[in-house]
């Protein structure tokens, strides 16, 4: 939810931290601050509200020091506030963390009966009262964190610094995501890589229970039993370009018009047309496992719960097996039905979402076969999984999903032909049908692109609705749902997504003359056209507003509705990541329009990392 950045090495780190956090900015944006030593003396600067904000205090009192912290946070405990930003630091100690602390008041309570003041609400400074407490028992850093750690109860990814052992960052682990950047005389530590690319692009993962000590010229990694232990360093391809926004106004903009590069880049070298298959690499599961799976359970939030939907219908349409989409924050908390039989697929953009990870254990405990759908290469999705495919769609900042939604979609619908194609319910002929079908997608994403202006026209009739519907039947549902949550994240304007078929059962009595429905509706046997136009009547008859997606050359339902956007035609099961395009641009144009902040909106955070 959080970002943390951490800098050791012979230059002044507080532009570096400033610099790394601007990068980390779309996981939390509430308030930020840098905690640097100089010598033996810590200076900690922070202020509430955007990054600018710490950005020009640190220009008026720069703290001088080349090792530090820094952090943008997203509150849990406690509003944002100057005092609730971190760094916490207490008696020498600062500290930035990620995670949450469950037993944090109990341990207030034992510390402040020892004397201890406390200057924030939040559940972290309790770490900065935890280590000192330790450094004055005479212990050294290490121990000290160790310690300190064994306390608490919760989840963190930590880094530590102190005006007392100057040279060296002290950074710690535990369902919270953090990684080691390696440089030439200077060493990082971040929470996500997007903040170190200007300086690295080799990467350690620190994994669950890892502590790494830190300093301009070595870094050493303890794992949970205290043993020093090797991991393996990872080259990320991804350039510092690839986390900027490129001449484009928002993130979200410059990821919506990435699509047909991301799609292409998630289908390459993975089509192997002649043969009618799909090559992923490191496939594991043997046919015999393929066929006998009796179940697969997608496990995902949001915007990629989103996606298992529309892969529900991908899978059991192609490779005829029964599928669940399940919601990874209510899953756990049942007593599911899994078994070794059942493969579980955890679908996320970044790998890291605390629900889905926890789900996914969850499923892997009860036997199923583990693989995950995912963009970050390292991150715990892909280290838990037992095989991963990729979604290679490159860094998204934006906090509203897109491109990583459609390329889940492609990744998905390959996956689909893999299985068919391994349990006989494709032969190759149908399957090279489908790859071809696959190959045009990037050029039909660039040719719905086109949209913008018309889209533009929509979003600027509607942009003060104040509700909104969303309706699609077989797999253009799954986009009304995220049509839906898209506009309502980052415009703040309610709108609800449905199965058309539902509309009679309750939400039908919404709609009067203020009302935009919109309706996915491309001509496809699937998504039951003809029951799709029933809908469209529905809507007109109580005065509703009707914006049709439909294909290029549909004059029928073009003269039923108020608005049309005109998309081509994909086939049935890959036309979700087609229809989507326009409904990303409504949501952005939308948001943009009402002035909002369409790459960080309020109350959200990219990585959900707490439950
Ligand atoms: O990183 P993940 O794909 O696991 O994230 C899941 C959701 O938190 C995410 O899709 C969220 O719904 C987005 N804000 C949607 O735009």
């Amino acid at each position: 939810m959080c970002g943390i950045v951490g800098y050791v090495g012979d230059k002044e780190s507080a532009p570096i931290l400033v610099s790394g956090l601007k990068k980390l900015e779309y996981r939390g944006y509430d308030s930020a601050g840098v905690a640097v030593v100089n010598r033996n003396t810590l200076n900690v600067v922070r202020a509430t509200g955007k990054l600018k904000n710490l950005e020009n205090r640190v220009s008026q009192e720069v703290p001088k020091g080349t090792i530090g912290i820094g952090h943008t946070r997203w509150a849990t405990h406690g509003r944002p506030s100057d005092e609730n930003a971190h760094p916490h630091s207490y008696k020498g100690v600062a500290v930035v963390h990620n995670g949450i602390i469950e037993n944090h008041l109990a341990l207030k309570e034992e510390l402040r009966a020892k004397g201890h003041i406390f200057s924030s609400e939040t559940d972290t400074e309790v770490f900065a009262h935890l280590i000192s407490d330790e450094l004055e028992r005479g212990v050294d850093l290490v121990e000290a964190v160790r310690l300190a750690i064994k306390q608490v109860k919760g989840t963190y990814a930590l880094a530590v610094v102190t005006a007392s052992d100057p040279n060296r960052i002290v950074a710690t682990k535990d369902s919270s995501p953090m990684v080691l950047g390696l440089g030439q005389g200077q060493n990082f530590v971040a929470s996500d890589v997007p903040a170190l690319l200007e300086h690295t692009r080799d990467f350690v993962y620190m994994e669950e229970g890892d502590l790494a000590v830190v300093t301009a010229q070595s870094i050493d990694i303890y794992n949970r039993q205290g043993q020093k232990v090797n991991r393996p360093t990872r080259r990320i391809d991804w350039t510092p370009m690839m986390a900027e926004k490129g001449g484009h106004k928002h993130f979200m903009h410059k990821e919506i018009w990435e699509q047909p590069r991301a799609v292409a880049d998630t289908l390459r070298g993975r089509m192997l047309l002649s043969e009618g298959d799909i090559h992923f690499e490191g496939w594991n599961l043997s046919p015999e496992k393929v066929r006998s799976l009796s179940k697969v359970t997608i496990l995902a939030c949001g915007t990629s719960w989103h996606s298992g939907v529309a892969g529900k219908h991908m899978i059991e349409t192609l490779a005829r097996i029964p599928v669940e989409v399940e919601l990874a924050s209510e899953f756990r908390y049942r007593d599911p039905i899994v078994d070794g039989t059942h493969l579980a697929i955890a679908i996320s953009q970044s790998g890291e979402t605390a629900d889905t990870l926890a789900a996914f254990k969850e499923a892997k405990a009860r036997g199923a076969t583990s693989m995950a759908i995912c963009n970050v290469i390292g991150s715990a999705m892909t280290r838990e999984a037992e095989f991963s495919v990729l979604t290679n769609a490159g860094p998204e900042i934006g906090v509203a999903s897109t491109k990583a939604f459609t390329t889940q979609l492609v990744a998905l619908y390959m996956l689909a032909v893999k299985l068919g194609r391994m349990r006989g319910t494709l032969t190759v002929k149908q399957a090279q049908e489908h790859l071809t079908h696959l190959t045009e997608i990037p050029k039909m994403i660039e040719d719905v692109l086109k949209c913008e202006n018309s889209v533009k026209r929509v979003a600027r009739e509607f942009m003060t609705a104040q509700d909104f519907l969303f309706l699609g039947r077989g797999p253009m549902h799954p986009v009304a749902l995220e049509g839906a949550l898209k506009l309502k994240e980052i415009s703040y304007i309610h709108a609800e997504g449905y199965a058309g078929g539902e509309m009679k059962h309750g939400p039908i009595a919404l709609i009067d003359e203020k009302m935009p429905v919109v309706v996915i509706a491309p001509k496809q046997p699937h998504v039951a056209y003809e029951k799709i136009i029933g809908n469209i009547e529905e809507v007109r008859a109580r005065g509703g507003k009707v914006i049709a997606i439909i294909d290029e050359d549909d004059e029928h339902v073009a003269s039923l509705a108020d608005h049309v956007v005109r998309i081509p035609p994909a086939c049935a099961l890959l036309a979700p990541v087609v229809a989507t395009i326009p409904l990303q641009l409504l949501a952005y144009h939308v948001a943009e329009m009402r002035g909002n902040d369409v790459d960080q909106p309020r109350n959200l955070a990219k990585s959900v990392t707490v439950e």
